[in-house]
């Protein structure tokens, strides 16, 4: 974990995310306890044994920031919709409010949630299983907004800016959408999560939400969209958050042209409780965990006791909207004491199957191998 001093000496070395293990006992205003990977621009956790609602609260859900966080005056805040747009836009807060708003549950992840489970190691921030969260996200559509500009036919990207800047060798972090993605009925600039006002730490007053895709995609403190026929060409949308095309061996580095946007997620799920290596009473034991798949919809989730060898179904036992991920229990009963390795594996609308194994990546992004928990049953 990095202090503000050490912070800022990462920042003038270029580093903002060296590894190391998070820490626990900070807590930060509005929040819960969470694992604390940085606490100065706060990179928070959610610890697993949380994930037991399907809404993920406010005051539980993981923070990740790449530069400190600004502070956005409600009364002199605009929305700037700039570029390709025959009508540009100067919104205030209130004029945002009085579009047609819309309720949109979806799940948010970090490309780089679980990244500490990849070997051999990678810099980047070592998240375990908590860099994702479930949240009710409302506010007014992108695509409103974007006819309400006139946008021209020829802008095929909507290059979005927050009131964060880029500080000594970090720099500003501003994403591009695809048209496409951007006029989806689901692309909204939340001004709510879960009926409050945005809290300030998650982008407050209004951050971009990009249904099913990674979380580097949802700009916080969005101020500024640029519709261009060209995507933006800085540090965060050119060089980070890209995935290699083709399969790169564990340690190997692919040619920058073969690094690809990341966009929808892959398909996962991953034990809530009971805690790995948790010791449990003979007798019935409730397994829960959760289960998303970016763009498609989960279709099963299946445990193993076994190493693999049978699969039983667990139940989906919440709400099932697209986008959102879905909680399932299932109700284990060891046949005998002792230690026992269980396996979650979720399958998605498109067929896709959590992997054994998580493909190594540079950056480690998208670890989505099927989940693996230790339980000793005692005797
Ligand atoms: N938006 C801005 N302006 N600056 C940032 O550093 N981080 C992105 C995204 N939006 C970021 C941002 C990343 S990498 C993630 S994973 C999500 O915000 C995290 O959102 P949260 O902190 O609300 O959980």
């Amino acid at each position: 974990m990095l202090n503000r001093r050490q912070w800022l000496k990462a920042w003038s070395a270029g580093l903002t995310a060296l590894p190391g293990a998070a820490q626990s006992g900070l807590v930060f205003p509005g929040k819960r306890s969470m694992l604390v990977h940085n606490d100065f621009p706060e990179d928070l956790e959610t610890p697993v044994e949380y994930f037991d609602t399907w809404i993920t609260p406010n005051a539980s859900f993981f923070v990740r920031q790449h530069l400190p966080r600004p502070k956005v005056d409600a009364g002199s805040y605009r929305l700037e919709v700039a570029g390709m747009a025959a009508s540009p836009l100067k919104l205030s807060l209130d004029e945002m409010r009085k579009l047609p708003q819309y309720k949109v549950p979806a799940t948010l992840e970090c490309a780089g949630n679980g990244r500490s489970n990849f070997r051999p190691r990678m810099p980047g921030l070592q998240w375990k299983k908590g860099a994702i969260g479930n949240a009710v996200w409302s506010g007014p559509r992108v695509a409103d907004l974007l006819k309400k500009a006139a946008v021209s036919a020829n802008a095929k990207y909507g290059n979005f800016d927050g009131a964060d800047a880029g500080v000594a060798k970090t720099p500003d972090f501003v994403r591009s959408i695809p048209m496409g993605k951007l006029m989806h009925e689901a692309t909204i600039l939340a001004l709510e999560m879960n009926g409050e006002p945005l809290p300030e730490i998650h982008g407050f007053p209004a951050r971009l939400i990009v249904p099913g895709w990674d979380g580097a995609s949802w700009v916080k403190w969005v101020n500024k969209i640029t519709l261009s026929g060209q995507p933006d060409g800085g540090f965060y949308f050119a060089t980070a958050y890209r995935y290699p095309s083709r399969p790169v061996s564990p340690g190997g580095t692919p040619k920058p042209e073969e690094m690809e946007v990341i966009e929808g997620m892959a398909v996962k799920s991953f034990f809530a409780r009971p805690d790995d290596e948790a010791k449990v009473k003979p007798g019935l034991v409730k397994l829960q965990g959760v289960a998303w798949a970016g763009e498609q919809r989960i279709v099963r989730v299946d445990i193993s006791s076994d190493g693999g060898g049978k699969w039983m179904p667990a139940k989906l036992a919440s709400e099932d909207f697209p986008f959102a991920w879905r909680l399932w229990t299932f109700d284990w009963r060891p046949g005998r004491p002792g230690r026992h390795i269980l396996m979650s594996r979720a399958t998605d609308s498109a067929g896709r199957v959590q992997p054994v194994e998580s493909a190594w990546n540079p950056s480690g992004y998208l670890w989505n191998a099927i989940d693996r928990i230790a339980v000793v049953v005692e005797g």
